[in-house]
């Protein structure tokens, strides 16, 4: 039974989405909150009626009152029954194959085949079914919307649940040919280039990468974009025995470990306590609106990261004097927990000295790419 939406409700922003958190408690799922989820793969899962499928849901505290995040099992040789919300909902494929058919009422489904890595988008207020091609395992994939958000502007559940508008111009342009096409279109923005396409086949072997070097960012990564969507998103990759110096902003950005790597993130607010997070294939952390936040990849491998990112109404980053810390002003027990984790994998630093002492220093970002 849904929860009544005439009583008074708590509006302190610090607990999210008041609306968002009434619907959630009326629901039969396990929640999972906190600043990161070790292994998504491995969170506890359990029947939840609302999607007719055992599944997770992430409620951690930099997405609270923005992103719904949550985890769908698609148990062996079955599908989980149609679904539609009058948002727009990303997908990720955290494990197995599959088949999605995607549809307007009355009009064709559009069909396409789905694997481990997989990324796409379904448009506002279509039917989709998700179907496990395999008889021997579940398929997990890892879902994004904008409820908690859209709560906010419309305290109705129904709304989103039971609404009958469809715009046919986003999947039917062109017969719906077109629009689950593997191929990406290339666009420029800015000095970059980025990609578009509503399904991304394989994330782990996408090569359209840049490396960044300005002071710092010692990475590389490239814009992938659903066109139409709210969310912006891109790829990271991080070079073994390396990491990027600490950085703040927003909250609201989904960070998904789409690939064996081991390593660890720092968050921490100004002047706050350490939390750090294990770094691994399926982990998420989302960090809270300005806390800072850095990524040590302390392992033997690249890093490779999805970044799924909630709009920013409103944000203003240029404001912020301190977004990002030079390297050489770091609080040194970084430098000495990165030291130890490499050791504890046989491994050594690959940070140069000079990042360390010149606080204007920037990467040679041909030395990246040798990798
Ligand atoms: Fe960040």
């Amino acid at each position: 039974m849904m929860p009544t939406i005439q009583e008074p409700v708590d509006f302190d922003m610090r607990g999210g989405s008041p609306s968002y958190n009434l619907w959630l408690a009326s629901q039969d799922v396990p929640v999972h909150s906190g600043y990161y989820v070790q292994d998504v793969r491995t969170l506890e899962r359990s029947w939840w009626s609302h999607r007719g499928c055992p599944a997770a849901v992430l409620n951690l505290e930099g997405h609270k009152g923005l992103e719904q995040i949550h985890v769908l099992e698609i148990p062996a040789g079955q599908s989980i029954p149609p679904f539609r919300l009058a948002l727009e909902e990303i997908v990720y494929v955290v494990e197995g194959q599959g088949l999605a058919a995607v549809w307007a009422e009355g009009y064709p489904k559009i069909n396409f085949e789905w694997q481990k890595h997989s990324y796409f988008r379904i448009p506002t207020n279509y039917f989709c079914q998700l179907s496990n091609a395999r008889g021997d395992h579940p398929a997990l994939t890892l879902h994004v919307n904008l409820l908690p958000l859209a709560l906010q502007t419309n305290r109705n559940p129904d709304y989103f649940f039971k609404n009958p508008f469809v715009d046919l111009s986003e999947l039917y342009t062109d017969d719906g040919r077109g629009f689950y096409s593997a191929e990406a279109r290339a666009v420029q923005r800015g000095s970059r280039m980025s990609w578009h396409a509503n399904f991304f086949p394989d994330l782990t072997v996408w090569d359209k990468l840049e490396a960044y070097g300005r002071a710092g960012r010692l990475a590389y990564g490239g814009g992938i974009w659903f066109p139409n969507s709210a969310f912006s998103t891109s790829l990271m990759v991080l070079p073994s025995r390396r990491y990027r110096t600490a950085h703040r902003h927003a909250a609201g950005t989904a960070i998904v470990g789409i690939q064996e790597a081991s390593g660890f993130v720092v968050m921490w607010p100004e002047g706050g306590e350490y939390v750090v997070a294990p770094w691994q294939e399926g982990a998420v952390f989302v960090p809270p609106s300005h806390w800072y936040h850095m990524h040590l990849n302390s392992g033997a491998v690249e890093n490779r990261q999805l970044r799924i990112r909630a709009p920013r109404a409103g944000a203003n980053p240029d404001a912020d004097q301190r977004r990002s810390i030079p390297f050489a002003q770091l609080d040194p027990w970084i430098r000495t927990k990165f030291e130890e984790e490499l050791a504890k994998n046989g491994l050594t630093s690959l940070m140069p000295e000079e990042a360390y002492t010149n606080p204007n220093f920037e990467w040679d970002e041909e030395w990246l790419k040798d990798d």
